[in-house]
């Protein structure tokens, strides 16, 4: 895809974060943007960010096939076939494995694995009417490296990469392009969103204490991951990686791919530490 201008764009989970950011700059960069999200009222703040730019914004919870589908089904009207569909919506848990329940864990693999497949069901017909078009996956570092209290979430995103990876190669020979994209730490809502009760120590946590620590290390804005991700997008690049803890950990886990937990343990100490 060489410019985004006169586009069709499908986000998820557009009412805060990298999602908002990604339906400002598209939007900047003259597309039309769908937007959807579970939350009303993050929903219309991004609305009204948006400003007279050509949107269309649907309350949907991405657990839910048919809000998904009747989601396709409105941005097909008012707008024509989507070009692009960001699958981004997501949540983050810690927990250790051992005392997490199976709730837990289901629900975050129910928004961030599968409501990126039924992203992608809803969105494909479409897709495949043009002759340029793009999906684009939101996985994590956390999709490269598995770490202590994030099973769940390592789950959810190495998901996403291997489905992402999968469809790509499927898709090759058609005009729809695959882009899994890896962020670091963005500085967004997803820890005071999310369910946080052991750190990466295994200590007990809460949202409150992971949140200001976490707003500490990260490393890039919400704005500069949507520039990143849009600028992969236009170059056709199946894999995003997003700040300098990404591309230093994906090296780290190349050259070491038993062994990295033993270099991540010094920093996940640090980090642990920062948070009391
Ligand atoms: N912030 C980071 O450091 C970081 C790092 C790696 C990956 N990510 C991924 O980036 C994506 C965006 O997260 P963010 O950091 O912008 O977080 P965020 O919490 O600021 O935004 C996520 C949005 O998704 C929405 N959402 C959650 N569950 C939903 C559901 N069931 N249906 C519809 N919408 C739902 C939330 O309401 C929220 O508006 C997520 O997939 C996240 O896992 C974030």
């Amino acid at each position: 895809m060489k410019t985004l201008k006169n586009k069709v764009i499908a986000i998820t989970g557009a009412g805060s974060g990298i999602g908002r950011a990604l339906a400002l700059d598209a939007a900047k960069q003259g597309a039309s943007v769908a937007i959807c999200d579970r939350n009303a009222d993050s929903l219309a703040e991004t609305v009204a960010l948006l400003g007279d730019a050509p949107h269309l914004a649907t309350v949907v919870d991405v657990r839910s096939d048919a809000e998904v589908l009747a989601f396709a089904a409105a941005v097909a009207e008012k707008f024509g076939p989507a070009h692009v569909i960001v699958n981004n919506a997501g949540v983050a848990l810690s927990h250790y494995f051992d005392s997490q329940s199976r709730e837990d864990f289901e629900w975050v693999m129910d928004i961030n694995f599968w409501g990126v497949v039924r992203g992608t069901e809803a969105f494909l017909p479409q897709l495949k009417t043009h002759d340029d078009a793009h999906i684009v996956n939101i996985s994590s570092l956390f999709g490269l490296v598995g770490v202590p209290s994030q099973s769940a979430y390592n789950a959810s995103k190495f998901a996403v990469r291997g489905l992402s990876e999968s469809l790509r190669q499927e898709l090759h020979d058609t005009p729809i392009h695959v882009s899994c994209v890896h962020p670091g730490g963005i500085d967004t809502n997803i820890i005071r969103n999310g369910k946080h009760l052991q750190g990466a120590d295994g200590k007990p946590t809460t949202t409150a204490s992971l949140a200001r620590s976490f707003a500490r290390t990260t490393s890039t804005t919400p704005d500069g991951a949507a520039s990143i991700i849009w600028a992969g997008v236009l170059r056709n690049r199946g894999r995003i990686l997003i700040g300098p803890e990404t591309y230093a950990m994906d090296l780290v886990q190349r050259l070491l791919p038993a062994g990295y937990p033993a270099v991540l343990r010094p920093f996940l100490r640090i980090f642990s530490t920062k948070q009391r």
